[in-house]
């Protein structure tokens, strides 16, 4: 009996101990998952997205307006942690963890239309990924027409990327400074921020 009470105290310190010399730094969103843990998540990911959404075509058919909405909805919503061109290189992207991937990678163009479509419509949890849709995946043709654009960005176009860059969300700040810029600019009394403080 008192074997086991001594043996029960020292696990529980050593429990103790290991937690409390984890901790530190362990809920940091610094650093990078290992390559290891990517694949096997990945894999994992892979098979848990329901099959009949996993093998499903893309019901909107790849019309000019369908691509024009997804670009248009992509810089509105997505471009904030992904860019325009979907490299990532936002001043958010590579501090999230795991960091946010580059959309045009062979790992994302090679998941199905099914898959693409999971992700945006349900998130991916644990990460900095939100999910878009409201839970009813028949409906959703927002997030199709997100994985034809998707698609479409290893071949983005500069004149493109200056269509969403119009598009792109703007702070309080920026629009004053813009409303102030065309009012000066249309003969105005008034006085333009000069500065950019970015
Ligand atoms: C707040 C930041 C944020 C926004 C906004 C955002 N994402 Fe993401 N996204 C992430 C992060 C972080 C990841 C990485 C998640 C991971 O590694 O699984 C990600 C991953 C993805 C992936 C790849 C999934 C994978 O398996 O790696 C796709 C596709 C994607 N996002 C599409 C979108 C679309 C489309 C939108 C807009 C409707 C969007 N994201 C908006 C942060 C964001």
């Amino acid at each position: 009996m008192k074997t086991w009470i001594t043996l029960g105290l020292i696990l529980t310190a050593g429990i103790l101990i290991l937690t409390l010399w984890l901790l530190p730094g362990a809920f940091s969103a610094k650093g990078k998952p290992s390559e290891f843990e990517v694949k096997l998540v990945r894999f994992i990911r892979h098979w848990a997205v329901p099959s009949h959404i996993r093998n499903a075509n893309n019901p909107i058919p790849p019309e000019p307006e369908v691509l024009a909405d997804g670009l248009h909805h992509f810089a509105d919503h997505c471009a904030t942690c992904h860019a325009n061109d979907g490299s990532g290189k936002t001043p958010m992207g590579p501090n999230f963890y795991p960091p946010v991937p580059d959309l045009r990678d062979q790992t994302i163009q090679e998941m199905s239309d099914g898959e693409l479509f999971y992700v945006i419509h349900y998130g991916v949890r644990f990460t900095g990924m939100p999910a878009w849709g409201d839970g009813n995946p028949e409906k959703d043709t927002d997030s199709w027409k997100l994985v034809h654009f998707i698609r479409h960005l290893p071949e983005i176009t500069p004149e493109e990327i200056k269509k969403m860059k119009t598009m792109n969300p703007i702070t309080r700040a920026e629009r004053e400074e813009q409303d102030a810029l065309e009012r000066f600019l249309a003969g105005e009394d008034v006085q333009p921020a000069v500065e950019h403080h970015h």
